[in-house]
């Protein structure tokens, strides 16, 4: 049950695919806390998920979106005002995909194309879409933009490959648009580090499973689920977070702060039945993706 935390506001969801989705979980505790929204992904995804779905739950409409394309991009902000009837006063980015991880190349042998591809997805589609909001001057004061980051942008993660790098690129974005927005017309930008999360695009990342195990065994708190994560989105759209901007925000149930856990040390030591020089011996080749 919701507590109008977002009663009269207006949004743009960007990303849910399906109900795994992390923006999927947003849309719904968006909608129960009082705001109206548009719901947008690219034409392929509209064509392959289930997003008029959840469209059609939720009693609202769906705009195709590449949110690499600025043409794209105005017609989403136009329409969404014109549907919702006034600007924009909540924006979430859940927007990943990196072809060389589909395409299962090693972080050392990687194809530059799809690099620029990993990074205009995964990252500059979050400027373009500030770009062109405060162009059309479509977001309200005090509007908040959020995206979702991993922390393998500040640490890394063995097979997280080129999506950290459009990771730390996504928040640095937040930082200096933050500062620009924030200046000129008090809106607020900040991304999320969210735990790994079974969704489509977690579920690509070599090795997935094995992380979000280690995640929650090295965390505190235990992984935070994409139910959790919507909760967190909530707030900071809400008008509870007014001054928090240009930040971002661990929503990983202590994860960042830990060196070693006791739940993770038990279970490393159950493995440990040689000397760490065997490591050495593996066959390089095993290892290719890593
Ligand atoms: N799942 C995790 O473990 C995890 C952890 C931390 C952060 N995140 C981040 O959360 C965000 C959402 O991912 P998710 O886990 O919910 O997976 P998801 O696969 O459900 O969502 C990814 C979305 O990106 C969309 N997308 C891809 N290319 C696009 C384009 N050109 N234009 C517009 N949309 C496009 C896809 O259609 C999809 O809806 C991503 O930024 C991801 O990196 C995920």
């Amino acid at each position: 049950m919701g507590n109008n935390l977002l009663k009269g506001k207006r949004g743009i969801i960007f990303g849910a695919l399906n109900p795994d989705s992390i923006a999927w979980k947003v849309a719904e505790r968006a909608h129960e806390e009082g705001a109206t929204l548009t719901l947008t992904n690219v034409p392929v995804a509209l064509r392959m998920g289930e997003t008029q779905i959840l469209a059609d739950k939720l009693g609202t409409e769906v705009i195709g979106a590449d949110a690499t394309n600025i043409d794209d991009l105005n017609n989403l902000f136009i329409k969404s005002m014109e549907i919702l009837g006034g600007k924009i006063d909540f924006i979430l980015h859940s927007i990943g995909m990196s072809p060389n991880v589909r395409k299962e190349r090693h972080y050392s042998d990687l194809n530059y194309s799809y690099l620029d591809k990993t990074l205009d997805v995964s990252a500059v589609s979050f400027h373009k879409i500030l770009q062109t909001a405060r162009k059309l001057d479509a977001i309200n004061e005090w509007g908040s933009v959020v995206a979702l980051s991993y922390v393998a942008a500040q640490r890394t993660f063995s097979g997280y490959n080129d999506m950290a790098d459009a990771k730390a690129l996504l928040e640095s974005i937040a930082r200096s648009f933050g500062y620009i927005y924030g200046r000129e017309r008090r809106v607020r930008i900040n991304t999320i580090s969210q735990s790994p999360t079974v969704t489509t695009a977690g579920n690509g990342v070599k090795g997935f499973d094995r992380l979000l195990d280690f995640g929650e065994r090295m965390s505190p708190l235990g992984n935070a689920t994409g139910e959790e994560c919507a909760d967190y989105c909530i707030t900071l759209f809400s008008d509870l977070t007014k001054k928090v901007t240009m930040q971002n925000l661990f929503h990983d149930g202590g994860f960042s702060n830990m060196g070693m856990s006791l739940r993770a040390l038990q279970q490393y030591e159950k493995g440990l039945n040689h000397d760490c020089d065997c490591d050495l011996d593996v066959d390089a080749e095993e290892h290719k993706f890593d």
